[in-house]
């Protein structure tokens, strides 16, 4: 469990998949996902019963809210591409349930996400890929100390057209002085 103020991750138990299967068949959601298809939950179970063949650190984290009824289940990130040698690695994040859009919990998840890969990772870089399409989404990288790297052209094909991609990436030493 990696535990802030008002989020914290944990492993992804079977009993979330439902959760996950509604959120991503909502296209406000999947609009800004790599996901085009409707889910079916038996092509979601089979995602939680492929998790066993990740490594540890590449197994995705639960976001949870607090909230008066108690912790709540908003959504989920993980780190992926992990790359122990150039020690490297991507992360991607959703909050699927849209009443906890907007509220600073995706900054606090990702800083919870980078705190977990800097320091328990021992990453030296992180990135991540957003759509040029996503203010909120880039504001909030932004707020956690993302800065834009490269810019894929027409890398997505969404909505009829071709967007682009933004990668975005974060340092180690950038991170820490931002701590300091
Ligand atoms: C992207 C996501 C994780 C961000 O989490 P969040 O809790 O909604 O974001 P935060 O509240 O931490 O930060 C959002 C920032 O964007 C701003 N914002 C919101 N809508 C905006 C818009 N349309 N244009 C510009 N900025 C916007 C907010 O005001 C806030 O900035 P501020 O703190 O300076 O006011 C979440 O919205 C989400 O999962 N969305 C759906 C899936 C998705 O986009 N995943 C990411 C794929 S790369």
């Amino acid at each position: 469990m990696i535990t802030g103020e008002r989020v914290r991750l944990r492993g992804v138990e079977k009993e979330d998949v439902g959760k996950f299967v509604l959120w991503l068949n909502d296209p406000e959601v999947t609009q800004h996902l790599l996901m085009y298809w409707p889910l079916t939950n038996a092509q979601e179970e089979k995602w939680f019963e492929d998790l066993k063949n990740l490594e540890p650190a590449a197994q995705p984290l639960a976001i949870e809210v607090k909230t008066e009824q108690g912790w709540q289940l908003v959504g989920n990130c993980s780190y992926h591409h992990l790359d122990w040698r150039n020690r490297s690695g991507e992360v991607g994040i959703f909050i699927g349930d849209k009443n906890f859009w907007g509220q600073g919990y995706g900054r606090e998840a990702m800083n919870l996400l980078l705190q977990f890969g800097f320091n328990r990772l021992n990453l030296n870089r992180v990135y991540l890929q957003v759509f040029e399409t996503n203010p909120r989404a880039i504001r909030a990288y932004e707020h956690a100390g993302f800065v834009q790297e490269g810019r894929l052209r027409q890398d997505i094909f969404l909505n009829g057209r071709y967007i682009d991609v933004l990668v975005m990436g974060l340092l180690r030493v950038e991170w820490e002085a931002k701590q300091a």
